[in-house]
C-alpha cells in the first residue's frame, strides 16, 4: 500500500495517513502524519500497524489546515468506519449541520468527514450496507471517490464514484483499488473502471457493482500495460531538469505518433470527415498550462486552418453561456486527463451532443474515456510538478493538427503538411541548443543575478503574449516569486506606472518585423524608467540586444513556432532561478501536480 502511495506522490500532498482492520479482532488501526509518506510508514512499522484489508491517502489541503485531525482517513463517531476521499463534498456543512444536531461530534474541518458521519447513521437505519450505500448516495452532492473500511462489516471494503475516478485493480492474490492507475503498476494490470456514480462492495475475491439507485451492473474489466513505471532522475538533479531535456525527443515521438494516425485521422479523433469539411469553429478549453498551449494554438487554427477559435479556462467554461454553433469541435486539453476542471466542462459539451477531442498525455485518462476521440501527446510519463514536456508536445500536437484539418479543407496540400513536419522537428532543435548555448552563463550568473528580484514583469505580444503568460506561471509556481504578464501593447494603459529601477522586465520578442518594431517602442519605454530588460529575440534583432540588459538569441524559425523554439530555455532559466532559491522545484508548496478537485 505505501508503495502504491509512493507512485502517486508526485501528484503533491501535505499529510499522509494508513488504516486498516486488525486481522484477528477487526479493530481499525491506523496512523496519520502531517509530514511526509516515508514518516507514516515509520509510524506503521513501530506500532505494528498492518492488516489485510486496508486503505491510504495522501491529502493536499482543501477544506481545514495541515492537521493530524485533517489528515485521511476520517471516522465516524466509534471509529468503526475509517474512509479516504478524493473530491468536494458541495453540501457538507449542511449535512455536518444535521448531523451534529442528531448528536454526532466532528474532529476535524473537512468535508470527508461527513461521510463518515452520514454513512455511520445510514448503516444504523438500514439493514444491509448495499441499502446503506444507497441511502449516502443520495444525500451527497458534489464530486467524490472514496474507499472505506468497516468494523461492522471486516470482510467488505467499499468503494463509491462520482465524478472523481476509481480503479479496481484484480491481483493474483488480492484486490486492490486507487484513484490513480500509476498506483497499481506493477501489481496489476488487470483493471475495472468503476463506472460514474457507481458503488462496489469487494469481499475477498468477489466484487459486487451497483449503480446509485442499487441495480447490479456488470464489472469489465481490461489488460493494461504501463509504461514508464519506474521513474529515476538519472544523473539529474530534479526531475523538472530531465523533462526539459526530454522535450526534443518527446517532439519527436509525438510526430512519429501523429504520422502513424494521420491516413485515419478523422476515425481517431471521432468526427467523420464530412463534418471536418464543414468545420466552421473550433473552440480549445483547458487550465494552466493548457490553457496557455490553447491560447496559442488559437494562432495556429486561424493563420493554417482559417477557422476562427475561441479558448475558454476550464475553470469558467461551465459559467458562460454555451453558445454552441453546429460546426464546432471542442477540444480539451489536460496534461493529465485528469483535471475536474476540464472534466466538468467536457461533460457539459457531452450533454450537449458535440463532437469533442481529448487532448492528452495520459491514453488511459478519464478525459480520452469520455471524448468522442483523441490525440495523444507522446512525452511520456510527466513527474515534476511544472509541466514542460507535455506543454511543447501539446504544440507540436496542435500545430500539426491546424495543417491536418487545412489538408482536409483543401486549404494547404501534402506538401506543407509535410514542411510543417520538417519545420517542427528544426524547432525542437532550437529547443534543445539554446539551452546548450546559454546553460554556462545561466548557471554561472544569470539565475544569481535574477533570483534577486521581487516583483517580475512579462511582455510578449502575438503568439509570444500567451508564452509570456506560460513563463509567468512557471515562475511563479517553481520560484515563488510574484511576475505579472501583460500584452507589451498594454503597458502604456497602466502598468508603466510599476516601471522603475527596482522592476526587472521579461520581454519576448517576436520574428514579424511589425511586431518586433512595436516591442522596440516598448523596451525604449521600459529603459527610459530605469527598467532592467531580459529579452529573448531573435537574429538580427540588433537594436532590442542593445536596449535589453541581457538577452537570449534564438535562431529563427518559423513565426507561429517560435514558443516551441524558446521554450526550453525560458524552462531553463527559470528552473536555475528556483534552484538559485533552494525551492522544492518538483514538488512545489501548496498545489499538485493533478487537479482532481473543482
Ligand atoms: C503549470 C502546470 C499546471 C497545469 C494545470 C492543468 O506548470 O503544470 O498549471 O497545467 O494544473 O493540468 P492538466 O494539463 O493536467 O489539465
Amino acid at each position: 500500500m505505501l508503495e502504491a502511495l509512493q507512485r502517486l506522490e508526485y501528484r503533491g500532498y501535505d499529510c499522509a495517513g494508513f488504516a486498516c482492520l486488525h486481522p484477528e479482532s477487526n479493530r481499525i488501526l491506523y496512523a496519520k502524519v502531517t509530514e511526509k509518506l516515508l514518516d507514516l510508514q515509520q509510524q506503521c512499522e513501530q506500532n505494528s500497524i498492518d492488516g489485510k484489508v486496508g486503505i491510504g491517502h495522501l491529502r493536499l489541503a482543501t477544506h481545514g489546515m495541515v492537521t493530524h485531525e485533517n489528515t485521511h482517513p476520517q471516522f465516524d463517531c466509534q471509529k468503526s468506519i475509517a474512509l479516504v476521499h478524493n473530491g468536494i463534498i458541495e453540501n457538507y456543512h449542511r449535512l455536518k449541520g444535521q448531523l451534529e444536531e442528531a448528536g454526532h461530534t466532528f474532529l476535524s474541518s473537512t468535508d470527508s468527514e461527513v461521510i463518515a458521519h452520514f454513512f455511520e447513521a445510514s448503516l444504523r437505519s438500514h439493514k444491509t450496507c448495499k441499502d446503506a450505500l444507497i441511502d449516502l448516495v443520495t444525500q451527497l452532492e458534489g464530486a467524490y471517490a472514496f474507499a472505506a473500511v468497516l468494523q461492522e462489516y471486516p470482510e467488505y471494503m467499499v468503494l463509491v464514484r462520482r465524478c472523481s475516478p476509481l480503479y479496481i485493480g484484480i491481483g493474483d492474490d488480492e484486490l486492490m483499488t486507487s484513484s490513480g492507475l500509476r498506483a497499481l503498476s506493477g501489481f496489476s494490470n488487470k483493471i475495472a473502471i468503476l463506472p460514474d456514480e457507481s458503488f462496489a462492495l469487494i469481499q475477498n475475491d468477489f466484487i459486487e457493482l451497483y449503480d446509485f439507485s442499487g441495480k447490479s451492473l456488470p464489472l469489465h474489466t481490461q489488460e493494461m500495460t504501463f509504461n514508464n513505471c519506474v521513474h529515476e532522475k538519472c544523473d539529474y538533479e530534479h526531475y523538472m531538469l530531465k523533462e526539459i531535456y526530454e522535450q526534443k525527443n518527446a517532439i519527436y515521438a509525438t510526430l512519429e505518433f501523429l504520422n502513424l494516425i494521420s491516413p485515419n485521422i478523422w476515425e481517431h479523433v471521432g468526427i467523420p470527415v464530412k463534418k471536418v469539411q464543414q468545420l466552421e469553429r473550433i473552440h480549445l478549453i483547458g487550465s494552466g498550462s493548457s490553457w496557455h498551449a490553447a491560447c496559442i494554438a488559437q494562432f495556429f487554427f486561424e493563420h493554417v486552418a482559417q477557422l476562427p477559435t475561441q479558448v475558454s479556462l476550464s475553470s469558467e467554461f461551465r459559467f458562460m453561456p454555451l453558445l454552441p454553433t453546429d460546426n464546432t469541435i471542442y477540444g480539451l486539453l489536460s496534461q493529465s486527463g485528469e483535471t475536474a476542471d476540464t472534466l466538468e466542462a467536457l461533460r457539459l459539451i457531452n450533454n450537449m451532443d458535440f463532437p469533442t477531442i481529448a487532448l492528452t498525455n495520459e491514453p488511459s485518462s478519464t478525459l480520452v474515456r469520455e471524448a468522442n476521440g483523441f490525440l495523444l501527446t507522446q512525452a511520456g510519463h510527466e513527474q515534476a510538478a511544472a509541466s514542460t514536456k507535455s506543454f511543447s508536445t501539446q504544440l507540436v500536437v496542435l500545430y500539426w493538427f491546424a495543417h491536418r484539418l487545412a489538408l482536409e479543407k483543401d486549404i494547404i496540400d501534402e506538401s506543407h503538411l509535410q514542411t510543417a513536419e520538417k519545420d517542427l522537428l528544426i524547432a525542437a532543435e532550437v529547443l534543445e541548443n539554446s539551452i546548450e548555448n546559454y546553460k554556462f552563463v545561466i548557471e554561472q550568473t544569470f539565475a544569481k543575478k535574477y533570483s534577486h528580484y521581487q516583483n517580475i514583469i512579462f511582455l510578449g505580444r502575438h503568439i509570444s503574449y500567451p508564452f509570456a503568460m506560460e513563463a509567468t506561471l512557471k515562475l511563479k509556481k517553481i520560484s515563488y516569486m510574484f511576475a505579472e504578464c501583460y500584452p507589451a501593447g498594454e503597458l502604456k494603459h497602466g502598468p508603466l506606472t510599476l516601471i522603475d529601477a527596482t522592476r526587472l522586465v521579461f520581454l519576448f520578442s517576436h520574428p514579424d518585423p511589425s511586431i518586433y518594431r512595436k516591442f522596440l517602442t516598448n523596451a525604449q519605454e521600459i529603459k527610459a524608467r530605469g527598467g532592467h530588460i531580459v529579452a529573448f529575440l531573435f537574429e538580427d534583432q540588433h537594436e532590442l540586444k542593445v536596449l535589453a540588459d541581457h538577452s537570449f538569441v534564438i535562431p529563427t524559425v518559423k513565426p507561429l513556432l517560435t514558443p516551441i523554439a524558446m521554450a526550453g530555455l525560458m524552462q531553463f532559466f527559470i528552473y536555475q532561478i528556483a534552484k538559485e532559491l533552494n525551492c522544492p522545484i518538483d514538488k512545489p508548496r501548496n498545489i499538485g501536480k493533478t487537479v482532481i478537485v473543482e
